[in-house]
């Protein structure tokens, strides 16, 4: 029997051929500008390194490690993702654009990072962690792979604390994008799976006390597009 993870892995697999379209579809494209930003501001935590390696987590298509390697121009970025077709995916984009001498996947997980103590001078989870098969193992391991005084920037989508602006985005939410998800992907289940991991996500002060168990300090956190989609930025100590 499958576990938890290659059930999330064979998942990604099945509507990866879709994601990117998808994504721009049901966000109306905000999802984009929300990548940019995130990465702004880990550019200047960035500031006064020389040539950071970066870290990005659950990588997916690489929308988001190619976003680093565009605004951070003089960064090596390391993608991993457990979803093989999503990286296939990822992997043409990068070549396609010619930043393969920067960017460099490989199909790995959260919770068990090939790297040693130490190694980054940021990492980047976007739309990620949510999905992670073991929330704790994963965060703890990323913290052990980053440089000491050096921040981890996770971005996920989070419901709304206005009451107006939160019924309208469960209207769509739990009935339009599981819609489009299936007519688009064919993957119906897919997408109601993933609306589900938003709604189970913990609330920001959770998340941050998730965050400061686990050992990260300075953690703090900023809301896009009216808490729809949020920040959060943890050092290590
Ligand atoms: C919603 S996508 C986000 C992709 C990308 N970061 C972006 O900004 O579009 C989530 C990704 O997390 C990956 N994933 C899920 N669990 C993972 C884990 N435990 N370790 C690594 N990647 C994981 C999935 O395969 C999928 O590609």
């Amino acid at each position: 029997m499958a576990t938890d993870k290659e059930q999330i892995a064979l998942m990604f697999n099945d509507i990866a051929p879709t994601y990117d379209k998808l994504n721009h579809i049901l966000s109306l494209n905000v999802d984009k500008s929300w990548r940019r930003k995130a990465v702004k501001r880990l550019k200047k935590s960035l500031a006064t390194v020389q040539d950071p390696m970066i870290l990005d987590v659950a990588c997916g298509t690489a929308d988001s490690t190619i976003q680093i390697a565009k605004i951070i121009k003089n960064a090596e970025v390391l993608g991993l993702d457990i979803s093989e077709k999503m990286l296939e995916i990822g992997e043409e984009k990068v070549i396609k654009l010619g930043l393969n001498d920067r960017i460099k996947l490989f199909n790995s997980c959260a919770e068990n990072i090939d790297f040693l103590d130490n190694k980054f001078d940021a990492v980047f989870v976007a739309f990620g962690v949510r999905n992670f098969s073991d929330r704790m193992k994963g965060l703890s391991e990323i913290l052990r792979v980053l440089k000491p005084q050096c921040s981890l920037f996770v971005l996920e989508l989070s419901e709304p604390h206005n009451v107006i602006v939160r019924w309208f985005y469960n209207l769509y939410f739990k009935n339009i994008l599981p819609f489009i998800g299936k007519k688009v992907s064919g993957n119906g289940a897919a997408y109601r799976y993933l609306q589900q991991t938003v709604e189970k996500f913990p609330m920001p002060k959770e998340f941050v006390m998730m965050l400061q168990d686990i050992g990260y300090q300075d953690v703090k956190h900023k809301a896009f597009s009216l808490g729809l989609c949020r920040l959060y930025q943890a050092k290590k100590n």
